[in-house]
């Protein structure tokens, strides 16, 4: 069963969001507020998620007619084909199974015949007892020392997720001191290892390929650093690789045993649940990581069996394609309202951009309507103080994300209510804004009269400006894993709601080609 392949364009549905857009582009936000229970029966609750997209400038009838565009472009026979692991990453003629990854339940998933299931469980077993064994302290460096810091050599896929989790999971953090090397940049590696003991560092150097330029780079770079204070018999007691190419792990003189497998169907940009995710696991433990997917499987469970109409990515896929297609929005904002998600920004920045920045359809054939969104964001409250200008006053419609959390982790109430009611007054200030009149009574009052002219259109707020309120009790492992498989499947239904392919990223090689080449002029 191959992926649908259907131009949205020519659909009925479209033509239908077509007349409906005209009629209704002009649609305000405050107006939509007026009919009672809006807020209700435009949020769904899934455990201790709920996702609130009332502040949209969408309608019931706008939702029901973006429904029926994903149901005639066989959204559902699409998720079928990529959780039962059909081919669907056809271009580099591979299934598309990080679902498969965390998920607990006994169905096979069968690749060449063989249910991949058991291996991955093999896996697992092998990165708990791992990060078992180096969390306590057995696992001893050369000179008998216990391990106290952990680099993850990579770059891309192979580390923006577990630098990304990592960071967002630091209240549940060990010991270990994590670190994290991606650029081919030698001040970066430089950086991290002028303050580390090679006697009790352990390196985890990650790469699908184990051809990529960056991190061969460095990890040759901090071989010889590490090879000045001990020998090449030390190396397995200090390098491991996750990687699907064995041989080339084997020349880079790293120990069979030290080896976590990965596949070529997971995509490195869905990979932290692999073994790709071995550091979140040193990091924080196995039985966390383990909660981190399980988390993600609660949310594939809801992906693959809700109805459109009451599945959050879907939903969320439909409004920003509406914004995207007919409002023509040229980004979305991701604004998490936690610092521990500073980096969840620039992760989305690879997952999404990296997968749907695609200009060519499922036939090869040109695109000519809009594609894969530009994603960009900052932590809330600090991005209020920056650019949220532009996106309550700019002349950009910018549809945002805001990431919130009803509990903080270290209490502090007063600090959490201040940080929720910024989170809630965003919202409220983009769509429902500052009328002409608020501002006259304003500046009444507080005596500026004589100011009223010259000052009044600067302090309006038009409002109208879209966003969604993604909001969880806490911020668990858990919760974290639904809301990185969140956007994953929105990820997903945006590449089929496209009809593109949003696997395989060959607009990455052309200038890794032109670099060997420059370099070899050199
Ligand atoms: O940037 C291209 C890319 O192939 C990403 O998709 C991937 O995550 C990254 O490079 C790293 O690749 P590897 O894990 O093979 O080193």
């Amino acid at each position: 069963m191959a992926l649908p392949n259907i131009n949205p364009t020519k659909t009925e549905a479209w033509k239908k969001l077509s007349d409906h857009f005209k009629d209704n582009k002009d649609i305000n936000i405050k107006n939509l507020f007026k009919e009672a229970n809006r807020k209700e029966a435009f949020s769904v609750q899934l455990n201790d998620l709920n996702v609130d997209f009332s502040k949209n400038r969408i309608t019931k009838e706008t939702l029901s007619l973006l429904v029926d565009l994903a149901k005639e472009v066989g959204l559902k026979q699409a998720v079928e084909a990529q959780f039962s692991g059909e081919i669907i990453n056809a271009t580099e003629g591979r299934a598309v199974l990080h679902t498969a990854l965390r998920s607990t339940s006994e169905e096979p998933v069968f690749i060449d015949g063989k249910d991949i299931k058991p291996k991955i469980q093999t896996t697992l077993r092998k990165i708990r007892s791992f990060s078992n064994k180096v969390i306590s302290g057995k696992w001893k460096g050369y000179t008998g020392k216990s391990i106290t810091d952990v680099v993850n050599i990579g770059i891309g896929g192979s580390d923006l997720g577990p630098d990304m989790v990592v960071e967002s999971l630091k209240f549940y953090k060990n010991h270990l001191n994590t670190h994290f090397v991606s650029n081919i940049d030698g001040d970066h590696v430089s950086e991290i290892i002028k303050n580390l003991n090679p006697e009790t560092t352990l390196f985890v150097i990650v790469s699908k390929t184990f051809t990529t330029q960056e991190t061969i780079t460095n990890a040759e770079t901090i071989k010889n650093w590490f090879l000045k204070s001990a020998t090449i018999f030390d190396i397995p007691k200090h390098f491991v690789a996750v990687s699907t190419n064995l041989e080339a792990v084997d020349s880079f003189g790293i120990d069979k045993s030290n080896v976590f497998p990965m596949w070529n169907w997971v995509g490195g940009r869905f990979s932290l649940w692999s073994a790709v995710g071995l550091s979140i696991s040193l990091s924080v433990g196995f039985d966390n990581y383990r909660a981190l997917l399980d988390g993600a499987e609660k949310m594939d469970i809801h992906f693959r069996n809700e109805d459109f109409d009451k599945n959050i990515p879907v939903i969320l896929a439909l409004i920003s394609v509406w914004y995207n297609n007919f409002y023509k929005a040229e980004t979305e904002a991701v604004l998490p309202y936690s610092q521990y998600l500073s980096k969840l920004p620039s992760y989305l920045q690879q997952a999404i951009m990296e997968s749907n920045g695609k200009g060519v359809d499922r036939n090869g054939d040109k695109i000519d309507y809009e594609t894969g969104t530009i994603v960009w964001g900052s932590t809330g409250t600090n991005m209020q103080h920056a650019f949220m200008q532009l996106v309550h006053q700019g002349t950009k419609l910018i549809p945002s994300d805001f990431i919130g959390y009803k509990e903080s982790l270290y209490g502090l109430t007063d600090h959490h209510k201040k940080l929720m009611a910024n989170y809630n007054a965003q919202m409220d200030a983009l769509a429902f804004g500052k009328t002409k009149e608020e501002v006259h009574l304003e500046l009444k009052f507080s005596g500026d009269e004589d100011k009223i002219n010259q000052l009044l259109p600067f302090k309006v707020f038009e409002g109208n400006r879209p966003s969604n309120a993604i909001l969880f009790d806490k911020l668990t492992p858990q919760s974290l894993g639904k809301l990185i498989a969140l956007y994953e499947h929105k990820i997903f239904t945006q590449g089929i709601l496209w009809n593109i392919y949003s696997y395989d990223q060959f607009g990455v090689e052309l200038g890794k080609e032109l670099a060997k080449k420059l370099l070899k002029q050199q």
